[in-house]
This record gives structure tokens, sequence and C-alpha cells, in this order.
């Protein structure tokens, strides 16, 4: 397994492997990998002979400097992890590689109605800064496919949106949310969880398939159903930060026209903040994957 961490450098390998005709996979990552991203390039491996993981803590998506700051960097531990991954070549830029000019007065992307609702609004500028990198990263790999986790769900919608409206010639993938054994969604944050918010943590999953019963179970009450669910939270005691149930295509307010739902979900254990999401297909009634080519 290869690791650059120069532009110009990595370019004159893309080329190499581009002449010899084979297919790239990409796979965006901050690092400290968890089995999660293991998957994302497992996926990534079915799709194509070649898979790049970029591990980079962008620090353009960081609307607070103590997370920046705080956010663990775990370099050797993720290319031991990456190593018998599937992994082709590892790309490991630091922050002056990324932003030669810093970052005010950099070209940036922005997906401006799904980057301002929901999440992008308690968090001004963070999907600004996502779409930036992975437009950075899009054109400097220029890979045929690229694989997101579908626990971040707007994001990938975000994602997807960018790709239509720039014309990107890169075909999306979505990976199903890697669990632990108790349902608790994997994620690098999982890590701070102290021993009793961790054994507490699962009454998130729990809490996000109580709603989806009640939804294909008929509720449309969704304000009250809002509330159970903070009140089942608060029962676990956890906090529960905001619980949404939207249009699953368009991140908007359900409508009559709406096929797909979906329940975005964040709650606090002590200061750690924990997301999760589920999409249900108000037709049949059965999970479907998250967020698909239309969203
Ligand atoms: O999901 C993440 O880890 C990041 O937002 C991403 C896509 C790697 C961009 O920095």
């Amino acid at each position: 397994m290869q690791t650059y961490a120069e532009i110009s450098a990595l370019r004159e390998q893309i080329k190499r492997f581009k002449k010899d005709g084979h297919r790239i996979a990409l796979v965006p990552t901050m690092g400290n990998l968890h089995e999660g991203h293991l998957n994302l390039v497992k996926k990534a491996h079915e799709q194509a002979d070649i898979v790049i993981v970029s591990i980079f803590v962008n620090p353009m998506q960081f609307d607070n400097k103590d997370d920046l700051n705080r956010y663990p960097r775990t370099l050797e531990d993720d290319l031991n992890k990456l190593e018998h991954s599937g992994a082709t070549l590892v790309f490991t830029p630091t922050p002056e590689v990324m932003y030669p000019q810093g970052m005010d007065k950099q070209t940036y992307i922005d997906v401006p109605g799904l980057s301002s609702i929901l999440e992008g609004a308690a968090r001004p500028g963070h999907f600004r800064g996502v779409t930036t990198i992975v437009g950075k990263l899009f054109n400097i790999v220029q890979p045929d496919v690229a694989c997101f986790g579908e626990k971040d769900y707007q994001q990938l919608a975000i994602i997807r949106q960018m790709v239509t409206d720039l014309c990107m010639d890169i075909t999306i993938i979505n990976v199903p949310t890697a669990r632990e054994i108790d349902g608790l969604a994997m994620s690098s944050r999982n890590n701070r969880l102290s021993i009793d918010d961790r054994q507490r943590a699962p009454a998130i999953s729990r809490t996000m398939r109580w709603v989806c019963n009640a939804v294909r179970g008929g509720r449309r009450d969704f304000a009250s159903l809002i509330e159970d669910a903070q009140d089942q939270l608060r029962a676990a005691d956890i906090e529960p930060d905001e619980i949404h149930i939207r249009d699953a295509k368009t991140l908007e307010p359900i409508t009559d026209a709406s096929t797909q739902v979906v329940i975005l979900m964040s709650a606090y254990l002590s200061n750690v903040r924990l997301i999760d999401n589920q999409v249900i297909d108000l037709n049949s009634e059965t999970k479907t994957d998250a967020p698909s080519a239309s969203a």
C-alpha cells in the first residue's frame, strides 16, 4: 500500500493507473478509522480495482476551533487498519498542501439549498467546507466512483447534488451505516464516550427504530411523535438535540407527495453529540437505501 502526501506525485501515479486502464474508486475520510470506514473501502473495492483512501482532517468544515484541535489524529493506526483492507493507496495531505493560500480567499463550492437547512443551519459553513474539500479531492483523484456512508445522510444528499449540478462524471455509492452489535451507529465519536454513556448510547438507535415502527404503523402526528421520541431519550438519560422527520429526497417537511421519509436524530451523551438516521418507504413501508441518485 503506497502513501502519498503531495498532490503532484499522486497525480503522476493516477495518470499511470489510468494509462494502464484501471478503474479508480475514492474513499474520502478524516481518519480515526473504524469498521464503518473499512466497509466503505470494501464497497469501493467491489466497484474498482484501484482504491484510493484520503485521510485529511479538513479545517474548513469545522465551525469550532476546539473541535478541530480535539479531533483525533491517529495516522499510524489508520494506516495499519488499511493495510489489509483492499486500499491500494492512501493520500495524506497536510492543510498547507490542500489550502496553500490559506482558507479565507480560497474558491469554495456551496450547495446553498440543502446546505443551509437542518445540520447546516446549526453549523453554518460546515457543508461548504465538506463540498469544497470533496470537490478538490475529486479534481485531484478524478475517480470513477466515490463511496460515502449513509450515516451522514445530509452530507451524502449534498454531495450527490454537487455532482449533479457541476456535471461531475463520478458515480456516488451509498454504503449502509455500520452498527455495533447493540445497534449503536459506528462513529469516531463513540471512542469519546465514558463507559456509562457507551452503555446508554444504544437507546438512540432503539428510539429511532421505535419512531420508524410508529410511522410504519400509520402515525402521522409527527410533532407529537417527535416529542414522544425526545421523552424516550430523556428516560434513557440522553439529551435529545434535534429530531426531524422529513421528505427523504428534498429534506424538506413531509408533503402529500412524499413517498419516502427520513428520520434524522442527534443527541448528546455528556458533551458528545451522536447522530443516526433511517429512511422509510411510505408506500411499501419497508426500509430503503438512503439518498438515491435522484436525491
Ligand atoms: O464524512 C467525512 O469524514 C468528511 O466530511 C469528508 C467527506 C471526508 C470530507 O472531509
